[in-house]
């Protein structure tokens, strides 16, 4: 940070925060990029400078950066009941409501909520859920979760250990060890030469099925799975897939959990990602655009089979013994309750139906370029894999962090795009217009060029 002034915000940044998901020795000598205000699909930083924000911050921004209607509710509810709980046989009115309206939204499987302040927190929930159901039931050897590799569901000991991104868990002894993974569903990636998707899906499920049987399905609670992966590098599943992965899981008597923290409320086109791959999940799991990320708030909704066992559990136990202090905060309360009316007005799902031929044509254009293997989506939901050799679909060595690379120029460009490896993930806010989404792909379009130039390609 030489040349900086010490009282400079980055100054102070440096010298007084950790960063999350950060290289701290690279961010203390180098900084980073402080924002100051949102405008629509915009973030501005300190200086001044403007970038579209396309993964709407981390996946969550839904209406983007500057909704009045949001911050009005939450003031209002500051000044009503700025904080109740839920425990001991208490509760309050902006919880009911949201959970009430929550409910009217969510596929007709779901019959219950309970709600915290992260997807990682519900997450750890449903986990704890998968044990105390089993238990509850008479089967409390069915104990071990099985996630995928690459998957993400946060940063809880127990969200983590069911995720399966190597670099959470590299010096976190991580993942605790009733925790198992199964395949990542990157067809392009990884599918053999020749191989169908469906025949791709084949293999998922039958890998699936054989981990299942070799840990023994007797102990075998209940598998994660987000309908889109999107820290995994913003995959959509190969054809049939969710079908296929679903009959094993029913087979083997194995809850489905549903993480639809990105894919909830529009992304994918649908109100859920579970309508969009016809999911029958047992818990579903969301948060991130519940709020349309202007609060933090999660939520978990289970069905009627798992409430049953709740209640008939807590009544032996005498209680429920489970809760956040601030679960069901009354002001995210109000702004999630707000939001899902500003959805309903404005048909957020039939707006996404609308500008997603321009967002996923726009992008796909750049299967093309020499530096694009890849280029694959769905509604809002972009995923772009660079490769070094597009025939052989060799990837770049990832000592050149060429992911990194188009990331820095697309921020240069006033543009905000993710790197995953070199996978490029797109979510701009669900509000984005075609107009917008054709300056996004046209400065995207910039940085690639640049790092076509830096690669001599
Ligand atoms: C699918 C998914 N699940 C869970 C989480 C964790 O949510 P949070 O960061 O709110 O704890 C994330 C965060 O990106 C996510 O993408």
């Amino acid at each position: 940070m030489d040349g900086m002034h010490a009282n400079s915000p980055h100054a102070r940044d440096v010298k007084y925060l950790v960063h999350q998901q950060t290289e701290l020795k690279s961010y203390r000598e180098q900084g980073g990029t402080l924002m100051a205000r949102g405008n629509g699909i915009h973030v501005i930083d300190e200086s001044g400078k403007e970038y579209i924000e396309a993964m709407a911050g981390l996946w969550c921004a839904s209406l983007g950066f500057s909704e009045k209607r949001l911050a009005e509710a939450g003031y209002k509810q500051l000044l009503e009941l700025p904080y109740y709980h839920t425990f001991f046989d208490k509760g309050h009115l902006a919880s009911v409501d949201l959970a009430e309206k929550l409910l009217s939204v969510a596929p007709a499987s779901m019959a219950k909520v309970l709600f915290q302040c992260s997807g990682s927190e519900a997450n750890d929930t449903a986990i704890k859920l998968a044990w105390y159901y089993h238990n509850a039931i008479g089967k409390p050897e069915k104990k071990k979760i099985i996630g995928r590799e690459r998957g993400y569901h946060g940063n809880t000991v127990a969200s983590v250990s069911v995720s399966g991104q190597p670099h959470m868990r590299a010096g976190f002894d991580i993942p605790l060890p009733m925790f198992r993974h199964t395949d990542n569903p990157n067809y392009y990636r990884f599918h053999t030469e020749g191989e169908t998707e469906e025949q791709f899906s084949d293999r998922m499920a039958k890998n699936l099925e054989d981990l299942i049987l070799a840990e023994g399905p007797e102990t075998v609670a209940a598998f994660f799975g987000e309908p889109v992966q999107g820290g995994g590098g913003a995959i959509t599943p190969p054809r049939t897939y969710w079908q296929k992965i679903q009959k094993v899981l029913k087979k083997y008597d194995v809850l489905f959990v549903a993480d639809e923290v990105i894919a909830g409320f529009g992304r994918t086109g649908n109100m859920w990602g579970t309508q969009t791959y016809d999911l029958q999940p047992d818990m579903i799991s969301c948060a991130k655009a519940l709020s349309a990320a202007y609060q933090p708030i999660s939520a978990l909704m289970i069905s009627d089979k798992i409430y049953q066992a709740l209640e008939s559990l807590s009544a032996t136990n005498g209680t429920f013994g489970h809760g956040y202090t601030y679960g069901a905060h009354p002001v995210a309360c109000a702004v999630a309750l707000e939001t899902l009316k500003i959805y309903e007005e404005r048909d957020i799902v039939g707006h996404v139906r609308a500008v997603s031929p321009a967002m996923l044509d726009g992008l796909g254009a750049f299967a093309d370029h020499p530096l694009v293997g890849n280029v694959r989506g769905i509604g809002l939901f972009v995923g772009i894999e660079l490769m070094q050799d597009k025939k052989s679909r060799t990837p770049w060595p990832a000592e050149r962090k060429v992911g990194t690379m188009v990331q820095d120029h697309a921020l240069k460009h006033g543009l905000i795009v993710r790197a995953i490896g070199d996978r490029i993930a797109f979510t701009p806010p669900l509000v984005i217009t075609a107009a917008e989404i054709g300056e996004m792909c046209r400065r995207f379009g910039l940085a690639l060029e640049d790092a076509r130039r830096d690669l001599k390609v």
